[in-house]
């Protein structure tokens, strides 16, 4: 089997890691990749946005299976282009991406469905925000309905700090078209997990939790990124709280989206709070997260390949997932000043540390080839990940490996999976 992967991040390493180990894989594309990808993958020069050229490469290439990792070319139809070439796709079509696409179109659908998650409005103008804002209780979450790759919510202590939102979000459009529309919602507080699970369409499959670490700097301070580090399993996340979240939140996800005439294929995202009240759901994403994949692929033991099938075939029910009985922990090594201005360029040195180290992943995210060796390309440069018997040696085993590699301006955060230390 020909695969061709759609990005180049951290967790399209870890998807090409994954596909690499599948039975019937000869060969992996990804486009446009990065310099790790590159190692066990052919990296095609091609943006994940140029669907033309990408349809175009798929049909000469002969691929079999598009694996579409990142949220924009979701978001904007590439399956659907792909299919209408005839070039069977993993991920859900645009009218099913929409999920993570619009956070309006994600509340509306749980209100309707009776889903649990806060409470919240919609609003296309600045003027009606405002004036729903001076009757609002604080804190209040202010979220740029589209994609802002995951920098688009705000939590406002105070009507002062709300009013400026608004003005940030829908007029000063900091976050694009993003900020056409805005919901306000409800303020929850609790334990945050991410749950990643496989969808046919009809049934859902779960795969292991995990859980990120959002924010830039130790103690969740700083900036919103894309994600800091992971781990995997959350100890929060018990049997009960899975038993309640496949009630009242998977199964009615996809039955959802399936009467709305939207039927999903792909992986659904559910990001969840663990509230007094019991779980709610904090966001949909409509693909794996990043760094979630680089914790939990490593430790899933089915031929990745063959349940991405089951999904397309609308077969999962005849799957029985199986992970590690183990934990992983992820720690992202990013450029120093990410997410808001960094440099580049760098050579990173030690790479060559992780070569036959079981247990031990380095998977590249903002990296590039040149010719005096890989240098740092991005925010997100590196996301060390171990696995251990359990998290405190996973994350032990993680540490230790970040002190493998070095580049010029390299900054990670120290803390995490430090909740583990409360369990
Ligand atoms: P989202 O992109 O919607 O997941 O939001 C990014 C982050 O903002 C989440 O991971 C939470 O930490 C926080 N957040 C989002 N919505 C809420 C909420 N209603 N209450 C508290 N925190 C929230
Ligand atoms: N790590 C969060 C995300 O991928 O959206």
């Amino acid at each position: 089997m020909r695969i061709l992967i759609v990005g180049g991040g951290g967790r399209e390493h870890a998807i090409a890691m994954s596909a690499a180990k599948c039975s019937r894989v000869d060969k992996i594309y990804c486009a446009p990749g990065n310099a790790g990808i590159g190692q066990i993958a052919e990296c095609v020069p091609i943006g994940a946005m140029e669907f033309d050229k990408l349809t175009a490469f798929a049909k000469e290439t002969g691929i079999d299976l598009v694996i579409v990792g990142m949220d924009d070319p979701l978001v904007g139809g590439l399956v659907d282009e792909m299919e209408a070439a005839g070039i069977r796709t993993f991920g859900p079509r645009k009218n099913a991406a929409v999920l993570e696409g619009s956070k309006a179109f994600s509340k509306d659908l749980m209100r309707k469905y009776k889903i649990p998650t806060a409470s919240y409005e919609n609003f296309d103008n600045a003027e009606d925000a405002l004036a729903y804002l001076e009757k609002a209780k604080f804190p209040v979450v202010l979220k740029a309905d589209g994609l802002a790759l995951g920098k688009g919510v705000l939590i406002c202590r105070s009507l002062e700090e709300a009013r400026a939102g608004v003005k940030t979000i829908m007029l000063d459009k900091q976050f694009g078209d993003a900020g056409n529309r805005l919901v306000i919602e409800e303020f929850m507080s609790g334990r945050e997990v991410s749950v990643l699970s496989f969808v046919d369409g009809k049934t859902v499959k779960t795969m292991t939790s995990a859980q990120d670490h959002k924010r830039a700097k130790d103690g969740d301070q700083g900036l919103n990124t894309g994600g800091m580090g992971t781990f995997s399993p959350s100890p929060f996340y018990t049997k009960e709280v899975d038993e309640v979240c496949r009630r009242t939140i998977y199964q009615p996800t996809v039955d959802a989206m399936a009467a709305e005439g939207r039927e999903f294929k792909g992986i659904i995202f559910f990001g969840l709070m663990l509230t007094e009240d019991g779980p709610k759901v904090l966001e949909y994403n409509a693909r794996f997260g990043d760094p979630e994949a680089q914790v939990v692929l490593p430790r899933m033991k089915n031929d990745m390949i063959e349940v991405m099938e089951a999904c397309i075939d609308g077969r999962l029910d005849e799957i029985d997932f199986r992970f590690e009985d183990n934990a992983a922990v992820c720690v992202v090594l990013a450029s120093d000043g990410y997410p808001v201005k960094y440099e580049k360029g760098y050579l990173i040195r030690g790479l060559d540390r992780f070569e036959g180290q079981e247990g031990y992943y380095c998977f590249h995210a903002g990296t590039k080839q040149t010719e005096e060796g890989i240098v740092t390309n991005g925010g997100r440069v590196l996301g060390i990940t171990a696995t251990g018997s359990d998290l405190k040696e996973a994350r032990a085993n993680a540490y230790r490996a970040t002190e493998w590699v070095e580049f010029d301006n390299k900054y990670m955060r120290h803390d995490i999976g430090k909740a583990i230390d409360e369990v």
